[in-house]
């Protein structure tokens, strides 16, 4: 089969379209052929092996390689042949799932318990733009916020692809939802329920005068003291994101959110997607609100398998409009 092979960090060059042997599902796998896989900011940082800190963290990236060779970690696709442990799903089965690694191929092997079966009114394309930034934007928003009906949400990068499922889940709890965005994307972030927009060219929101019951900052533009200021002093802040950097960022700013947590009288907490051990539940969770027309993917872009390294060029620069997607 077809897939991107990563053999050394580096910019997107270095991921190499070749042949490799079609994986074997082992008896409590499925394997699946990819109908479409999306980019997330994941994939660049282990593509190029940065922040470099990242790579002397436990169970973290290779200190001088990749630990992943196929990069992507969102699929949709369709069930070739299952495991003999496997129940539930057999082939010709439509699925989702967030995977550590392997999507960037034109088959994965997949634990029968991270996955789970594609919304029904959804697109190959559509469904594989959920998986990492909409579990990301649930986990954040219900379980690290805990956020309660009627509260006021401040969402801080609402335009890309966490940001457009977080403003629709938070209006989905029963949130009130202010948008923090660039100027050309606030009529996207009003019509996916955004009452008040805040145009971060224009405006700083940590000078406004509201005062929010959460922040959920996912583009970590501005320092975690001069952000809370935005928040109610019983408020919550959660820390999803932050600015890219080749050394610290995005981890320094994670940190620095936790490191002023004991300080301060405002609840700050963080999510780690990537470390969550519900994800399949998540994704059922998802589906059901979005079977209900409450959540819809926001697609920004969309590339041909081929063009995966282009995918990510475009990733890496911080602009995306919701989801870039890639069909396979
Ligand atoms: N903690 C976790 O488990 C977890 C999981 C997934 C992602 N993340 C992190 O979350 C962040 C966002 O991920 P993503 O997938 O949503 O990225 P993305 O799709 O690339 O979105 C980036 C968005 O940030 C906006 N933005 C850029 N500068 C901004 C600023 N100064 N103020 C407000 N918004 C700004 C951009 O809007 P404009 O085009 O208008 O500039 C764009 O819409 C990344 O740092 C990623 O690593 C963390």
């Amino acid at each position: 089969m077809k897939a991107f092979v990563l053999r050394s960090y580096g910019s997107p060059d270095y991921l190499e379209l070749t042949d490799v042997d079609e994986p074997v599902p082992g008896d409590d796998e499925v394997l699946v052929r990819v109908g479409a896989t999306s980019v997330n900011p994941y994939d660049w940082h282990q593509m190029r092996g940065q922040p470099y800190v990242a790579r002397l963290m436990p169970g973290g990236m290779g200190l001088r390689g990749p630990k992943l060779s196929i990069l992507g970690c969102d699929l949709a696709g369709r069930v070739e042949a299952a495991g003999q442990n496997v129940t539930g799903f057999g082939p010709g089965d439509e699925v989702f799932a967030l995977l550590p690694q392997g999507c960037f191929a034109e088959y994965v092997s997949v634990p029968q318990s991270l996955l789970a079966y594609k919304p029904k009114n959804l697109s190959y394309e559509q469904a594989a733009a959920v998986p990492m930034a909409a579990i990301t934007a649930m986990l954040s928003l219900r379980d690290a916020a805990r956020l309660q009906p009627g509260q006021t949400v401040l969402v801080n990068g609402a335009s890309g692809g966490v940001g457009t499922f977080a403003v629709q889940i938070a209006r989905a709890l029963g949130a009130n939802v202010t948008a923090v965005c660039s100027a050309p994307n606030a009529g996207l972030v009003r019509s996916l329920g955004a009452a008040e927009v805040i145009d971060y060219t224009t405006t700083d929101f940590t000078r406004h005068e509201q005062r929010y019951d959460l922040l959920l900052d996912i583009a970590g533009s501005r320092r975690v003291r001069a952000a809370r200021r935005a928040l109610k002093s019983e408020g919550t802040f959660v820390a999803v994101g932050g600015p890219a950097g080749r050394w610290l960022q995005p981890a320094g700013h994670m940190f620095a959110a936790l490191a002023l947590a004991p300080l301060v009288s405002q609840r700050v907490v963080m999510t780690d997607t990537v470390r969550c051990t519900h994800k399949k539940e998540n994704l059922v969770t998802l589906t059901e609100l979005i079977e209900d027309g409450k959540v819809t993917p926001v697609i920004g872009r969309s590339y041909p398998f081929g063009d995966i390294p282009d995918a990510i060029r475009h990733q890496e620069q911080g602009h995306a409009r919701g989801k870039i997607v890639v069909t396979v």
